[in-house]
């Protein structure tokens, strides 16, 4: 963990996997090159040391209280990073029936897995009760009666948590922003307390606990606070009702570094909620996706040309939108670090960081001063664990990119780079 002296103490934020060693940027001491030389480009390289210090950092925030992390797997799906976690005692946040059998695939157990999402099919219901998951954090009235419908159906009960909108504003992008009343998420929390003694009504349901998710990348604890508290009044009105609340689902959300962004971490995060979940004695669920992810991933990819516009320079490499969309889609910052450290020579210049695809917004960096880097060498797009390659596509039938978990002074290829026979795989001509 490094920290200086005009820096407060980060924790996870400040483990740094990435860090350059005699000049070459390396990943836990494993050598970038050297993987690219071997795996090729683009690749996405996730360290493992960093995932489990950011999974163990919530651990220990939220021991004075049981708890569970159940990983948002939306944000890495792949069943290296899954599988690393599961075994360090993490569950998973599921929001749809691909990501159920890929927790189960990757051994999450069951009893760790719960169930989000506005729009889940009754196909997808049935093979989550099948399985036994722990929760489903149901989204609306109507949701509400498949599922009971549904369960009844099998012979079985569904554990529900309603999910509910605190409508508090998470000051985030508004892509990305879920708990204020004009979004499509969770169940009016005006409207909650009905909804819920309905639900104790239904022969298929019962009723387990509390759900919210107000955002993602959001980097103030004041939104998780004011939201949690509405939602302990809820709880606490709740109660004398007789509606049993075991389990307080807090969501994800809790955003990371990308540029200057000073987030809280999950000390100060667990220091801001504490305080009011301590008073209900209340299994506290937690779905982090970005902050456990984020960090530690990096986007390696190679220079293949340089440009010179008339009014700029452009770097073209061999990662496109399709590979990493955040730049594209949210006008998303990422860091760019060339492999090569920039050794006091190179001069600096301003430059748009562009891929192959036939389209403007293939971008990964806008106006970006880097130092001069040069055609062949290898640039780390830094903070990609997270929604990266979770939302790459085949747009321009491009092959999706390798995946590596680097661990132990080595590295394991957790998901080769796609073939041309994969890319047409379950299509046919008339
Ligand atoms: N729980 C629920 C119900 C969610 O909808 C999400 C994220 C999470 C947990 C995890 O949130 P996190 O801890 O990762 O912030 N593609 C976007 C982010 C979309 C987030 C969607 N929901 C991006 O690249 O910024």
């Amino acid at each position: 963990m490094l920290r200086s002296a005009n820096k407060k103490p980060r924790g996870h934020a400040e483990m740094e996997p990435f860090h350059y060693l005699n000049g070459e940027l390396h990943c836990e001491g494993v050598s970038l090159r050297a993987i690219a030389d071997s795996v090729g480009t683009p690749t996405y390289i996730y360290s493992r040391a960093a995932l489990l210090e950011n999974l163990a950092a919530y651990d220990r925030a939220f021991a004075p209280v049981p708890h569970l992390v159940c990983y948002a797997m939306k944000a890495n799906a792949n069943l290296g990073v899954l599988a690393t976690l599961a075994r360090a005692g993490a569950g998973a946040d599921i929001v749809s029936g691909g990501e159920l059998y890929r927790a189960l695939r990757a051994g999450v157990p069951p009893q760790k897995i719960i169930f989000a999402g506005v729009g889940k099919s009754r196909e997808e219901m049935r093979e989550a009760l099948k399985a036994e998951i722990l929760l489903f954090n149901v989204e609306s009235p109507s949701e509400l009666h498949a599922l009971n419908e549904t369960a009844q159906g099998m012979g079985v009960r569904a554990p529900v948590a309603l999910r509910v909108n605190p409508d508090v504003d998470p000051q985030t992008h508004p892509y990305v922003a879920t708990g204020m009343k004009t979004a499509k998420f969770g169940i009016p929390i005006a409207d909650t307390a009905r909804v819920y003694e309905d639900a104790t009504r239904m022969p298929g349901i019962a009723v387990r606990g509390v759900q919210m998710h107000i955002g993602s990348q959001l980097t103030k604890a004041a939104p998780f606070a004011d939201a949690v508290d509405r939602m302990v009044r809820l709880v606490e009105s709740l109660r004398p009702r007789g509606i049993e609340v075991g389990l307080f689902d807090v969501g994800g959300g809790l955003g990371i570094r990308y540029a200057d962004e000073t987030p809280p971490t999950p000390a100060e995060y667990a220091a801001a909620l504490l305080p009011a979940l301590r008073r209900l004695n209340v299994t506290v669920l937690l779905e982090p996706g970005r902050s456990i992810v984020g960090s530690a991933g990096v986007l390696l990819t190679r220079v293949l040309y340089r440009k010179a516009g008339p009014d700029k320079t452009f770097v073209i490499v061999d990662a496109a939108m399709n590979d990493l969309i955040r730049p594209a889609f949210y006008g998303a910052y990422h860091a760019i670090r060339p492999v090569l450290e920039a050794a006091g020579g190179r001069r600096g210049e301003r430059v748009d960081v562009v891929g192959p695809i036939c389209e403007s917004g293939d971008f990964l960096a806008k106006d970006r001063d880097l130092p001069r880097v040069e055609e062949a060498e290898l640039l780390a797009v830094m903070s990609s664990g997270a929604y990266g390659f979770a939302m790459a596509s085949n747009y321009n039938a491009r092959p999706r990119a390798a995946e590596v978990l680097v661990g132990g002074g080595g590295y394991t290829i957790v998901r080769r780079r796609e073939t041309y026979e994969e890319l047409v795989a379950g299509e046919s001509m008339p």
